[in-house]
């Protein structure tokens, strides 16, 4: 048995007291935690979520309608220099039959996400989210389409969006232009204000353990993510994917990725924290660990099993075969076997909520058990 390191526990004492700590305690944190520093960590992160989340885990339903992308980060599997990658787009009629399987389910929200498709006009778009929105008033939609222009993220917004997805990746700058070529760092920073100016719930996020990051790195996205304050957080681990220039490196780990979790519950208290399907991936009770470690977002799958395989952004991801319904159980049953409830409500960010006077107990609070034997 090891011993906690007492200037360890100082600082996670702090993070839990205060939601801060300065970029040398951070650093500190990460070079030098141990496994009894972890435990310490994952039980104060756990405490906060338990104050301002409870233990419930919000599930979002996920449509990966296009796997065509103009974009070519380097770590990514449906970039645009994979010739081997088997592309699709869903129609808008495959998009409205998720959206109808997803709310049979249960769903609340759905996430459109894809690669950045210049298919997918600002028209295409709008019509997809107001038939969504006709169809299901009370769900909420989550975009994750990349970068695009001010006016493409309002036009959106009005038709109905109300979050946004767009993780920053990285926060050095070096770091981000070596895996983003012909992209610019401060573009994708802009996008994130805009979103935020706009008024949709934004999510930032990035990856542990891509190739040449160090811990500084890390603290740079935890330093940024603590000034931007976006109401949901992605963290994942960097998987590599055979058919990229990383396809020999080695993967982040589960260690690291719940330690870069449960730092972010401590310093965003309020932050909707998916725990990811890369972090489900890499260890079979991987998504059971983040939960624990802060998470309180899951995003099963809902787009067709047809194209599941080709939204490969790395290798060996999970659920690929698997039909939304047992998803929908298999997730259920983890969270619940880990100790924790199933939500199947909108699940807005809770001080989002507070100021926009959304009240999620009266409008659409539905115990899922309910839902599930009415439904199917
Ligand atoms: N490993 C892990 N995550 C990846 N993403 C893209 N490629 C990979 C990979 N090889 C993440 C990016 C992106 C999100 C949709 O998926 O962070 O923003
Ligand atoms: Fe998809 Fe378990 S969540 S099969």
């Amino acid at each position: 048995m090891g011993v906690i390191n007492i200037k360890s526990k100082e600082i996670i004492d702090k993070l839990s007291k205060s939601n801060n700590a300065s970029r040398e305690e951070l650093l500190f944190l990460i070079d030098n935690l141990n496994n009894e520093d972890k435990e310490y960590l994952v039980e104060k992160a756990h405490e906060t979520r338990m104050r301002t989340y409870g233990d419930s885990v919000y599930m979002r339903g996920l449509i990966e309608f296009t796997n065509f992308c103009k974009m070519d980060c380097v770590y990514c599997g449906i970039r645009r220099s994979n010739k081997n990658a088997d592309r699709y787009r869903l129609t808008y009629e495959d998009i409205m039959e998720c959206a109808d399987i997803g709310d049979k389910l249960g769903y609340k929200t759905y996430v459109l996400q894809g690669g950045e498709d210049p298919y997918f006009t600002d028209e295409k778009m709008v019509e997809i989210i107001k038939g969504i929105k006709e169809r299901y008033p009370n769900n909420a939609v989550t975009l994750s389409l990349g970068e695009r222009s001010y006016e493409s993220y309002k036009k959106m917004f009005e038709a109905g969006a109300d979050r946004y997805l767009l993780r920053h990746e990285t926060a050095t700058k070096e770091l981000y232009e070596s895996l983003h070529p012909g992209a610019n760092f401060e573009n994708r920073r802009n996008c994130l204000k805009n979103l935020k100016e706009i008024g949709y719930q934004i999510g930032a996020g990035f990856m542990v353990g891509i190739p040449n990051q160090t811990n500084d790195d890390l603290v740079n996205d935890l330093i940024f993510l603590k000034e931007l304050d976006p109401h949901m957080c992605g963290i994942g681990p960097f998987i590599p994917h055979k058919d990229t220039p990383f396809k020999n490196e080695t993967a982040g780990t589960v260690d690291k990725t719940t330690t870069m979790l449960a730092l972010t519950r401590l310093l965003l208290p309020n932050v909707l924290l998916p725990s990811t399907t890369a972090l489900g991936s890499i260890d079979p009770t991987g998504r059971e660990k983040g939960i624990k470690a802060g998470g309180n977002v899951v995003m099963p799958n809902l787009s067709p099993t047809r194209v599941r395989e080709k939204y490969s952004l790395y290798d060996g991801k999970i659920c690929t075969g698997d039909e939304a319904a047992e998803c929908r159980m298999c997730i259920e049953n983890r969270i619940r076997k880990a100790g924790f409830r199933v939500e199947v409500t909108r699940g807005d960010n809770v001080l989002w909520a507070k100021s926009n006077k959304v009240n999620e107990t009266s409008k659409n609070k539905v115990k899922v058990h309910n839902l599930i034997i009415n439904k199917l």
